[in-house]
């Protein structure tokens, strides 16, 4: 769809007037650091802005930059990241972090391409770091962004991702790009009422392999333990089977959340 040049500066008023009455003072927006956006929008991945918002904090003053992070131990990083849940994140930004330190002298690369390279970092993460690090004129599209443009110019007809990208693409303002989004992701977390639909089926999170992951992870933070001792307890303290926490320990050994050695089980120091 090739938007005309006055339905473009109209949605784009629309969008920038509602925003000025309506901006959010996040703290990942005081800065330029592609480090520090990076951190912000691995944690924004999977955790409301409200709670990433005293970890983000948090977690920069332990690890205010990248070559802080890449020395660090995954157990340090683990331990920074309690209560965000989704811990393999945690992983990726300390790999990516040794990664910039290793393969880039420390610099982030300003190309998605490049970008795309570091673990846990997608084509939307990239693009993030490009518009907020450095604000190039290109255009994000994640699911609140999606439902937007989808709202206002299909009719709220699901659309095929290549179309949204180029409406997308034609709304970004030049040389606007970093307010542009900014203002895109308050008016779809503050406007769009987004449908709970999908999420109704779901069993109840006491049930699920995250939340025992979480708690052998929160178990762990707090010291080492013996593999038959964490599986009793777990077991007796949810009610589960102790086959079923043996299962749940192995995945997060095999995903380098967990280190077993001699039967103790730790948060890995390397
Ligand atoms: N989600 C992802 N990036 C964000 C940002 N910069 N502000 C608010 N929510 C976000």
């Amino acid at each position: 769809m090739v938007l005309s040049p006055s339905k473009i500066r109209k949605f784009q008023k629309t969008l920038f007037d509602w925003w000025q009455d309506h901006h959010r003072d996040l703290p990942w927006r005081k800065t330029h650091d592609p480090y520090r956006i990076l951190v912000s929008e691995i944690m924004l991945q999977q955790t409301q802005v409200l709670r990433v918002i005293p970890k983000y904090t948090e977690f920069i003053e332990i690890f205010p930059d990248v070559s802080t992070l890449a020395a660090s131990t995954p157990a340090q990083v683990l331990r920074a990241w309690k209560g965000m849940g989704y811990n393999r994140r945690a992983l990726y930004l300390r790999s990516s972090a040794k990664a910039i330190i290793e393969s880039y002298s420390g610099i982030f690369p300003d190309s998605a391409t490049e970008l795309i390279k570091l673990p846990g970092v997608g084509i939307y993460t990239a693009c993030a770091l490009l518009v907020f690090a450095y604000k190039q004129d290109v255009a994000m599209v994640d699911t609140n962004i999606r439902k937007i443009i989808t709202h206002y110019f299909f009719d709220d007809k699901p659309q095929k991702p290549i179309d949204i990208q180029r409406v997308a693409d034609q709304l970004v303002p030049k040389g606007k790009s970093w307010e542009w989004h900014q203002a895109l992701m308050d008016f779809g977390a503050m406007e769009l009422k987004v449908p709970q639909a999908s999420q109704k089926k779901q069993k109840p999170f006491r049930e699920s392999n995250r939340f025992y992951r979480g708690r052998i992870m929160d178990r762990l933070r707090e010291r080492e333990i013996a593999e038959d001792q964490l599986i009793s307890s777990v077991s007796k303290e949810y009610g589960s089977t102790k086959e079923y926490i043996h299962t749940i320990i192995d995945g997060l050994i095999a995903d380098g959340l967990t280190t077993k050695k001699e039967n103790i089980l730790s948060l890995p120091e390397s």
